[in-house]
């Protein structure tokens, strides 16, 4: 009877640990935000780097840091972004970050990578060969249950969209600063992508983001 006990209590544990490494929470350094080249100077900059020629180099920690709080940061207490809601409501599109190691999801709320899967998936989710060669692709997700506030599918559509422009804008030029190369990708494997990150129905993919140095 004890050993039985004992065997379901470590079945208990083995999972409660299991579970907590499938949703390990990897917190970002504050993002780096005093100095740089300046907005017109990054708005100058801005342009798409070469799709076949990508650059392979890695991106450090602190520039994803920066980047994706460019995109959909907190930048004034809880409830204010870099880029604006419907309505001031929370970022209705989600950044999955997808590179050499797996996948994470970009929590905004501490600033923080969620770990969503070890699968390196970067071959799977563009249509064009050279995606692939990107060192990080950000992969853009309209979320559904946070829009499901507002009530008409076109009009949902189109808030997703209008974000997205916005976040990306703001990683063009946030990868302007720090001289990474950047470059949007519209032609998607969607059905790959819905598979790789388990969405939800309803949740749809909207960009890629191919980023290297
Ligand atoms: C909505 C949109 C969709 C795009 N889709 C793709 C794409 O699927 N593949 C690609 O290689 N580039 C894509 N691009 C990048 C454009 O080709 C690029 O932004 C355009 O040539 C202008 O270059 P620039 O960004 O340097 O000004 C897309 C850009 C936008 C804004």
């Amino acid at each position: 009877m004890l050993f039985l006990v004992k065997k379901s209590l470590l079945t208990i544990l083995a999972f409660i640990l299991l579970a907590s490494v499938a949703q390990a929470d990897d917190k970002l350094p504050d993002p780096q935000i005093e100095g740089g080249i300046g907005i017109f100077s990054a708005l100058k900059l801005r342009a798409s780097a070469s799709g076949a020629d990508f650059p392979t180099g890695d991106l450090s920690t602190e520039e994803l840091s920066a980047i994706l709080w460019a995109a959909s940061g907190l930048n004034r207490g809880n409830t204010g972004w870099t880029v604006p809601m419907s309505k001031g409501t929370e970022p209705y599109c989600r950044i999955y970050v997808a590179g050499s190691k797996g996948v994470s999801l970009y929590d905004w709320r501490d600033h923080s990578l969620r770990t969503v899967s070890g699968d390196d998936i970067r071959a799977r989710v563009g249509a064009q060969g050279f995606v692939r060669n990107a060192p990080i692709i950000l992969i853009i997700v309209s979320d559904s249950e946070i829009l499901a506030q507002f009530k008409n599918d076109a009009y949902i559509k189109e808030l997703a969209h209008v974000l997205t422009g916005a976040m990306t804008q703001d990683i063009y030029l946030a990868a302007a600063n720090y001289g990474i190369g950047a470059r949007y990708i519209h032609s998607m494997n969607h059905d790959e992508i819905i598979e790789a990150l388990t969405l939800p129905p309803g949740d749809a993919p909207i960009c890629l983001m191919m980023l290297g140095k």
